[in-house]
């Protein structure tokens, strides 16, 4: 029988598709998360699961009991939230997952994935953009990145022969989650493009971004627990579909929205401000570790959110729960 997963995060965005797969393939799961957007997404599993609901930085050796893997996902996941309490951030980005690896350590739990951000490899829309490979020098500045390089960091130190972690810098996630979010660039462009007949696109579009869909995140965190460890113990994984101007995926979006729905849709490009993430980043690693690569495009995406979104009622595009930093601010929840 597979062993029982740990996975941290899983009320969430991407931790809600992750549970669904893991269950698919045979694991036990036990979700950990504080449910900051509520429990919505894991409803429809609650027989079937443990769950947890619980701090990371209070997570202890009880909630430990009988895993053999944890999967990591929780934390605050975008630059407004971690900028609207960057203390709470570091405590929980960094910290939480601190305290989290050393309990398994201790606990002899080898096997860590951890989902950290390419937006470390951020270096301004004003700067060259050069291709970015896992080995190179990175130097974030906002307090996600950092909360999130700073993880990396630790779990890198704590790797051995006993802690096996492995680090994904995920590209920033498009697709249909049941706990949906409108605040990712895709996602946020369909979501103009159904509710304005429009697409908004900032700084001229100029800017940099990978890109990956949500099933290809799970899969690969699936595949990292899969895969002998030996070949993956403390290393760092970009994961990501590929690199796009935001220009170049509005193009895309604009042009399945068309087709699927026969409605026209403008994009608006505005040229300022010159301040925004920016980074390209190097996708060999992945294939040679993995043996697979992300394989779900931007079109085949937005044909499948356009297909879920309406079936599962989520056209309420005005409602603060699908953008993390509204639900925060309006539902006053403390970090
Ligand atoms: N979505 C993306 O584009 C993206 C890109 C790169 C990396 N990531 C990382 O992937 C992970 C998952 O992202 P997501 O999009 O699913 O985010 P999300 O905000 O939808 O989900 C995060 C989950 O973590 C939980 N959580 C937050 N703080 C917690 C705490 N203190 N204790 C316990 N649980 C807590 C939340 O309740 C939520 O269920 C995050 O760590 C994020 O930083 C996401």
């Amino acid at each position: 029988m597979k062993g029982k997963i740990l996975l941290t995060g899983g009320a969430g965005y991407i931790g809600a598709v992750l549970l669904k797969k893991l269950l698919h393939c045979g694991y036990k799961v036990k979700v950990f998360d504080n449910l900051l957007f509520g429990e919505v997404s894991i409803k429809p599993y609650i027989n079937k699961i443990g769950i947890t609901k619980k701090d990371i930085r209070k997570i202890s050796k009880n909630d430990l009991i009988n895993i053999n893997t944890v999967i990591h996902q929780a934390g605050l996941s975008n630059d407004p939230m971690a900028e609207f309490d960057p203390k709470a951030n570091f405590e929980i980005n960094t910290l939480g997952t601190i305290r989290l690896a050393k309990l398994c350590k201790e606990f002899g739990i080898k096997r860590f994935t951890f989902a950290s951000s390419a937006s470390i490899y951020n270096r301004g829309i004003l700067k060259r953009t050069r291709v970015q490979k896992e080995d190179g020098i990175v130097k974030p500045k906002a307090p996600y990145s950092v909360s999130k390089y700073k993880a990396e960091t630790e779990l890198l130190k704590m790797a051995d022969a006993n802690f096996a972690p492995i680090i994904f810098r995920q590209g920033t996630v498009y697709g249909y989650s049941p706990r949906m979010r409108y605040d990712l660039v895709v996602n946020t462009m369909l979501k103009t493009a159904l509710d304005k007949g429009k697409i908004y696109v900032f700084c001229g579009g100029v800017q940099w971004r990978p890109l990956v869909d949500v099933e290809d995140v799970a899969t690969a965190h699936i595949k990292a627990i899969e895969i002998p460890e030996k070949k993956l113990t403390g290393q760092i994984v970009n994961l990501f579909y590929d690199n796009y101007r935001v220009l170049e995926v509005a193009h895309k979006v604009k042009a399945v929205v068309e087709r699927e729905t026969k409605k026209t849709i403008k994009i608006i490009v505005d040229h300022s401000p010159k301040k925004d993430r920016s980074y390209r980043i190097s996708n060999t690693k992945v294939e040679k570790l993995l043996r697979w690569r992300p394989k779900i495009s931007i079109e085949t995406s937005v044909k499948n959110m356009l297909k879920q979104i309406k079936f599962n009622k989520m056209e309420d595009f005005s409602n603060p729960r699908y953008y993390n930093i509204n639900w925060i601010k309006q539902v006053g929840r403390k970090l």
